[in-house]
């Protein structure tokens, strides 16, 4: 009898447990039995595992978070848990290892398959911004919530003339700035990729005054800079086991620039963690549920070492080298096409 350990790690987003459900029921297909492995890493490392029945995942698909919980934790920052983590494995007889997580998730599956341990991952992250798949799930439910907040902000700018900034999240990759931005109609988009200018940004939105557009929105992604300014804004210089700091504040900044240089008065709206939230899309689902299905159908074929991916509309394998090699920033040609309503 094969034994799947699943598990999610890093910042949950909305479809996780759609893949969980999607691996359990597959791999009951195959004949094999599923282990999930609590708060992600950790879970292998601390030992605390639980079996997971076609019972344990019934009613889960529409369900946002992770049945399994979560963490941050990098096993690699200690010698002794990573000797932890391949007792637990060996313990409980656990012969294949899905790890369904983003770029810090992923690089720990890398180099535990590195060292022979039998992985598949699986890639989400509302940022979309996982190498070597097009897409992500969880990406597509952030930016339908946050296409409908800036709709809603929209009417209520119209009514008080004023300047909305709009910060989301994305910390190396712009991408639901971007996106959500083109379908909210947004009249700016910052985002990490490419430093901003204030003197523009004050450029544009006057420029839409002068028409007679009293109102402007603008959507910033967490880890935009300002140019000339070596970090982004972070909300306290603590570190997470990746040594990622927590991102949060480049909206107010922008507020108390925009300010200074605009007679028109500027509100904030910091959607934080409502983007992680919440009931996965249609379209998350289903990505989510393909994803799951091929990581298991890799895990009959023995192939490990990859990562599932979408390239196109099909779902194909990766290696995990490939997937964590480079972080998928922001489609330069879609961003163009959202400078085109800049000041208009
Ligand atoms: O999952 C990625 C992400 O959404 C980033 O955009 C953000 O910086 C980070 O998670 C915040 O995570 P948390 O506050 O949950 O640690």
């Amino acid at each position: 009898m094969t034994t799947v350990g699943v598990l999610t790690g890093g910042g949950d987003c909305p479809g996780l447990n759609a893949v969980i459900r999607a691996v359990v029921r597959t791999g009951a297909k195959h004949g094999f039995d599923t282990i999930g492995i609590r708060d992600g890493w950790l879970g292998l490392v601390a030992g605390n595992v639980e079996p997971l029945t076609d019972y344990s995942v019934t009613g889960i698909l529409p369900k946002g978070g992770t049945i399994l919980g979560t963490s941050r934790t990098n096993p690699f920052k200690n010698e002794a848990d990573v000797q932890r983590l391949r007792d637990n494995i060996r313990k409980f007889g656990i012969d294949a290892i899905v790890a369904i997580g983003g770029e810090d998730t992923l690089g720990v599956a890398n180099k535990l398959s590195k060292m022979g341990i039998p992985v598949v991952g699986v890639p989400k992250t509302i940022d979309n911004d996982v190498g070597a798949t097009d897409y992500t799930f969880g990406f597509d439910t952030a930016v339908a919530t946050v296409t409908e907040a800036i709709d809603r902000l929209h009417t209520t700018a119209e009514s008080h003339h004023r300047v909305m900034v709009v910060e989301v999240m994305g910390r190396h990759a712009g991408w639901i700035a971007t996106v959500a931005g083109i379908a909210g109609g947004a009249d700016e988009i910052l985002i990490p990729e490419i430093p901003f200018d204030l003197d523009e940004v004050t450029h544009h939105l006057r420029a839409r005054y002068e028409k007679g557009k009293k109102f402007s929105i603008v959507v910033v992604a967490e880890g935009a800079q300002p140019k000339g300014v070596a970090e982004a804004i972070a909300q306290s210089a603590r570190t997470d086991e990746f040594g990622h700091v927590t991102l949060g504040g480049v909206g107010n900044y922008l507020r108390d620039e925009l300010e200074k240089r605009l007679d028109m008065e500027v509100r904030v709206t910091v959607l934080g963690h409502i983007q992680r939230g919440g009931s996965p899309t249609a379209h998350d689902r289903v990505l989510a549920t393909r994803f799951g299905v091929a990581a298991v159908d890799l895990v009959r074929d023995k192939d490990f070492g990859k990562m599932v991916a979408l390239r196109g509309d099909d779902i194909v394998a990766v290696s995990l080298e490939e997937a964590v090699a480079n972080l998928k920033t922001v489609d330069m040609d879609l961003y163009k096409l959202a400078t085109i309503f800049y000041g208009g």
